[in-house]
This record gives structure tokens, sequence and C-alpha cells, in this order.
């Protein structure tokens, strides 16, 4: 700087900056960052069908596994269910409502397959296509545009083997072709699948989402192949059964990474990092093969993959949409990897839920690494947000914690479309206060309060904040 002279400067940041003498507050510099959003940005709200419905023995619905699971004792936070949880089986139109006075254009909702399939497959329920209808009727009668998810978890209890039986997959497909069959003369968009991760691994090796099992590789490979499996057969299914113009996709919680510092060889090291770590899902789907790399280390743990399978598994998708909460940062390293994870340490910020470090460059990198991966034609983001402890101090929540959560992410997400990453809408978890599967409701997600005595609903404070930036069409 000590080079330039006055005349320089001047012209750097513009001559009227300098008007009075000295550099001051000049005027180009002072401007705030663009921070809209692309014109007819989606935004919205999410939530899932266990996690808000209850009604669970209501309409011809058969039991699903979360039933089974949160019914057995010590599973869940304070013995939780979700039999009733916000009963928007009964209240859907109120919530729909608190979209509509949020402007949100788009709600991102779960069918329960149980309520379709009381068995799994085989005898349908005329009355749960009929819920779904009333739902979705009254949607587009409000001007909302649903999202529809086919699966978010809560699997029909009656299924035998569960996931552990690879003829779920099959029976996820003929669920997925009737349902696309019933819907999409009114829902265009379509989500298979939410979230592998969590229903494969903390379902079946971990053991603390349903169905609570604790097995071993190679049982645990077998259970991953038959999710992918579902997805793939489903995709096709919902191709076959759907009307013309219908996109399928799936909402996945990749595991991104960040680069501890923006220089080409973090750069680097984060993306591959990416594209390892989703080995057994995202990117077997996006690359419909599983890496060599994860086939050589789980030897004769790996998949038994059947004819057929990795081209159903890696059928072309319309849209990919993510998930995103969280994520490491990476450091390029001289190992075989290429890199080093680094640790959260006890100073890393978190959110209510213990998993949830605060890492705003995840938003960013997570849209860039998945579209410089796999080159998908739209991204969406099918969640973010977190839980807070706020209290409710006369029936009105102040969650400026969540506030701020929000908004370094959504700055993020906002460099990504600024900088071309076809992202093309996000929806926000959750629309309200709910059931959070082992936590029951000890872990709040909504931007809605819910007294769970009364079934009232109270915007809180983020609710007021995200409509202004719904408004604005910009970061706020
Ligand atoms: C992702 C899951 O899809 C959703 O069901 C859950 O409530 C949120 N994460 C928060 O944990």
């Amino acid at each position: 700087m000590a080079d330039l002279s006055r005349r320089d400067i001047g012209k750097l940041v513009g001559a009227s900056a300098l008007v009075g003498g000295g550099l001051g507050t000049p005027a180009a510099l002072a401007a705030p960052r663009d921070q809209s959003f692309p014109k007819d940005f989606v935004w919205g709200c999410a939530t899932a069908s266990y996690q808000i419905e209850g009604a669970y023995r209501e309409d011809g619905r058969g039991l699903s596994n979360w039933d089974v699971f949160s019914h057995t004792p010590g599973k869940v936070a304070n013995g939780d269910t979700g039999d009733v949880a916000c009963d928007s089986y009964h209240r859907y139109r109120e919530d729909n409502q608190l979209l509509k006075n949020l402007g949100a254009r788009a709600y991102r909702f779960s069918i329960a397959w149980s309520r379709i399939f009381p068995e799994g497959r085989g005898t349908v329920n005329q009355r749960g296509i009929d819920h779904y209808n009333r739902v979705i009727d009254d949607l587009l009668a409000n001007g909302i545009t649903p999202y529809v998810t086919l699966f978010h978890w809560d699997l029909p209890a009656a299924l035998p083997g569960g996931w552990q039986n690879r003829d779920t997959a099959y029976a996820f497909a003929d669920y997925a072709g009737l349902m696309a069959g019933k819907i999409s003369d009114r829902v265009k968009d379509i989500m298979t699948i939410n979230e592998f991760l969590c229903f494969t691994d903390l379902g079946h090796k971990v053991g603390t989402k349903a169905p609570g099992l604790r097995l071993g590789p190679r049982e645990v490979n077998h259970v991953r192949h038959n999710g992918l499996l579902a997805h793939g057969l489903g995709t096709q299914a919902v191709r076959a059964s759907a009307k013309p113009g219908t996109r399928v996709g799936l909402a996945e919680n990749a595991a991104f990474h960040i680069p501890v510092i923006e220089t080409p060889e973090h750069i680097a090291a984060a993306k591959k990092a990416t594209r390892d770590a989703n080995a057994m899902f995202l990117t077997a789907v996006m690359e419909g093969k599983y890496p060599d790399f994860y086939l050589e280390a789980e030897g004769a743990n790996a998949p038994k993959i059947q004819s057929g399978d990795m081209a159903a598994i890696g059928s072309p998708l319309d849209f990919v949409a993510i998930n995103l909460y969280t994520a490491p940062y990476v450091q390029a390293a001289d190992n075989k990897a290429g890199y080093t994870v680094l640790p959260p340490t006890a100073t890393s910020p978190r959110m209510a839920s213990p998993w949830l470090r605060v890492t705003p460059e995840a938003a960013y990198w997570g849209i860039r690494q998945v579209s410089e991966l796999w080159n998908p034609k739209v991204l969406y983001v099918s969640e973010n947000g977190c839980s807070t402890d706020d209290p409710a101090v006369n029936g009105m929540v102040n969650d400026a914690d969540r506030v701020m959560y929000l908004r370094n992410y959504l700055g993020q997400f906002q460099r990504a479309t600024a900088e071309g990453y076809p992202l093309k809408g996000y929806f926000l978890w959750s629309l309200m206060d709910n059931f959070e599967w082992e936590d029951g409701y000890t872990k709040l997600f909504g931007i809605h309060h819910v007294d769970f005595k009364t079934q009232k609903r109270t915007p809180k404070l983020s609710a007021a904040w995200y409509k202004e930036v719904i408004r604005r069409n910009a970061l706020v």
C-alpha cells in the first residue's frame, strides 16, 4: 500500500470514495456484499412422517420399526415415542398455514410406507393414500409446492428381516412405483430415500436407531447394499409409473470435508476425502460402482453384488439433494490417502445436539464438492438447521443462536450460488419442533415452537428471520 499514490487508490476504489480528502470510509468499500439468492430460488421447510404425524394406529396404518423401537424401554430418551408427536396427521392444514405465513414456496415431507402398505407389501391401504392426497391438495391450494420423500426411516415392521433382507429393496420399489403413479399428477419432485448412513449403520452397526442392532461388518455392508438397491430400483419404478416431467432424486447426508486453508493442495485433499468417505453411499450412486479401494478394503466382507444391481444403483438422477449439518476440517498430508481429517476439539462450537458442530463452511464446500465430483444437473439442500435449548418465555422463543447458525450457513450457500454452482433450493430443518429419534423431544430443531401438551404452534424468532430472508430473497 505504501507505494500507491492517492490517485492509484482512487482508481481502485472509485473516485467518489475519496471526496472529502483522505480515505475515510470509501463508499465502494463500505457497500455491503450482495447476498441475494438466484431468482426463483426455492425456499422451503422440511419434516418427516414419523417425526410429526402421530396417529400411529389410525386409518389402517401398519406398525413401523420406529414404533417398535420407541416402545422398547431404554431406546429413546424419556421413553418418548412418535405415537402423537405433533399430531400433524390431523393438523396438516394448520401446518401448511405455518408455511404460508413464512412465504415458503415449498414443503418437503415424507410418506409413511406403512400407511400405504400396512404389511410392507401386498394389500394397499386406500385410506393412507387418501390422507396424502389431502395433504398435497391443501399445499397446492395454498401455493406451496410439495417435495415428497418416500422413505425417511419408518420401515413397515411386518417386512421380514427388514433391511437385512434383499427383498425389502423390491418391496420398496413396489411402494415407490405405486405412490409415484398416485401423486405425480401433482408432485413433480420425488426423493427416494433419506440419509443412508442413519438407517443402515446407526440402525444396524451402532444400534442407536431402529432396529437397534449391532451387526458385524459383513452384515452391515449387506444392509447398506440393500438400501442402495432400494434407491436404484425405486428410481426405476418411479420413472416407469410417474407422469412425464417427474423429477427423481435422493436426500443424502453425504460426509463432506472443509479444507483447513483455501489453498489448492488442501482443497484437492478435502475433495478426495469426500469422495472416499462416501464410497459405500453417494459415490456408488453417482458413479454406478463402488470404488475399488472400498471393495479391496472390505475384502471378504464386501457387499454381495448381483447382476444388474450397480446399473440400478447408478440410475441417472434429475437432482441430488443433500442434508447438510456439519463437517470436519481436512489437511493435505503426505500419507497413502493424501490427507488427514482433523477431529473436533473441546473448543469446537456446537449446538444442543452433541454431534452438531458449527461449521458453516461445510455448506459452501459441500455444494462445491458434489458439483465438482459428479456434476449433478440440479442440487438442493434438503435439510439444514440446528437444535437449541432456548426456553419458551410467555410462549415466545428468542432463538438468536439458531438465527446465528442459519445466517452463517446460508451465507456459505449464497457464496456457492454466486459462484455458479447449481443450487436451486433450500429446505430448513425443521418447520416445527418434533420427535428427534433416539433423543425424543429433548433436542428441538423447529423454527416453530410446539407445546406438546396443547399442540399449540408458535413462531420462534428464527421463523420471523427466515420469513424476512424469503421475502428479500437475500440473506438478512
Ligand atoms: C437428519 C434427519 O433426516 C432428520 O430426520 C433429523 O431430525 C435431522 N437430521 C436432525 O438430526
